[in-house]
């Protein structure tokens, strides 16, 4: 005998862009997790958590891998098939995995099964400017994009590990030219990983959709976090700009919602959680 995951009430109002342009417009935080199965999912939303990514980040917290390159468009939808049906109230963000959107054509295909079989709202892709070009193929065609610069893991081989981007004055000013770029090219959102928390900020104030940051410190319009390091489930190093909310208390729906209000009130992330500045 199993227990099937139980959705919060279905009268929930779901979560859209238009919430997430109104809450920058308000200075109101976004507070984002990362969820791969129903059950996550569903406690997840009934935390009040309002945006669920399926990150190919499953390919190591839950395969088991070394980094996310080896996670495929297959292992995504059926991900995201399972996340959605925890759903009530949360937006559904799903990565593209690596080579999924090679081209413009290839991003529209992947992109559809993920949107058609895996009920995403929003699919997110790693790259800067040379990305504008699929960003605005498929956001001319109605699929919402999130944007993911800084920190890009999927490129974990050309950069020889996992860094803090954006760190001299040159990657800065680059940085802030792609933020420009796939903003101008239609990105309704944009995920900073691991940047310095003043470019992050300025990036925020500049740019006229949500900024969401992870290791991206406080000034940002939104956090989000890899669910396994915010409940410390997976043994290893943890990263620096994690927080282990389970720590004192006694269930992970209490620790998703003490999540939820910390990054409301901006109690996080904290000093101790900043990558440098
Ligand atoms: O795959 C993932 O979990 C991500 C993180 C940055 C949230 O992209």
């Amino acid at each position: 005998m199993y227990t099937k995951p139980e959705k919060s009430a279905s009268s929930v109002k779901s979560v859209s862009l238009t919430t997430f342009a109104k809450m920058k417009a308000a200075g109101e935080k976004i507070a984002c997790l990362t969820a791969y199965d129903a059950s996550f999912a569903a406690l997840l939303d009934g935390a009040g958590v309002d945006l669920l990514l399926v990150g190919d980040s499953l390919g190591m917290v839950v395969q088991g891998r070394d980094t996310t390159v080896p996670v495929t468009l297959d292992d995504m939808v059926y991900h995201s098939q399972a996340v959605e049906r925890g759903i009530s109230r949360a937006f559904l963000v799903v990565d593209m995995p690596f080579m999924s959107y090679s081209t413009p054509t290839h991003a529209l295909a992947s992109a559809t099964r993920l949107m058609q079989e895996g009920g995403a709202k929003m699919v997110k892709l790693e790259g800067g400017v040379q990305q504008a070009e699929v960003v605005a193929y498929l956001t001319e065609r109605g699929i919402p994009v999130c944007a993911h610069i800084g920190l890009q893991p999927q490129l974990v081989h050309k950069l020889g590990g996992y860094k803090v981007q954006g760190k001299d004055d040159a990657a800065a000013q680059r940085m802030r030219s792609d933020a420009r770029a796939l903003e101008a090219a239609g990105a309704d959102m944009i995920l900073l990983e691991c940047v310095p928390d003043s470019l992050a900020g300025d990036i925020a104030k500049a740019a006229g959709v949500p900024v969401i940051g992870i290791g991206a410190g406080p000034a940002v319009d939104g956090q989000i976090l890899v669910t396994y390091d915010m409940f410390d489930l997976t043994p290893g190093r943890k990263p620096k700009f994690s927080r282990n909310f389970l720590t004192g208390r006694d269930s992970m729906a209490d620790a998703a919602r003490a999540y939820v209000a910390a990054v409301r009130d901006g109690s996080f992330p904290g000093a101790e959680q900043s990558v440098g500045d």
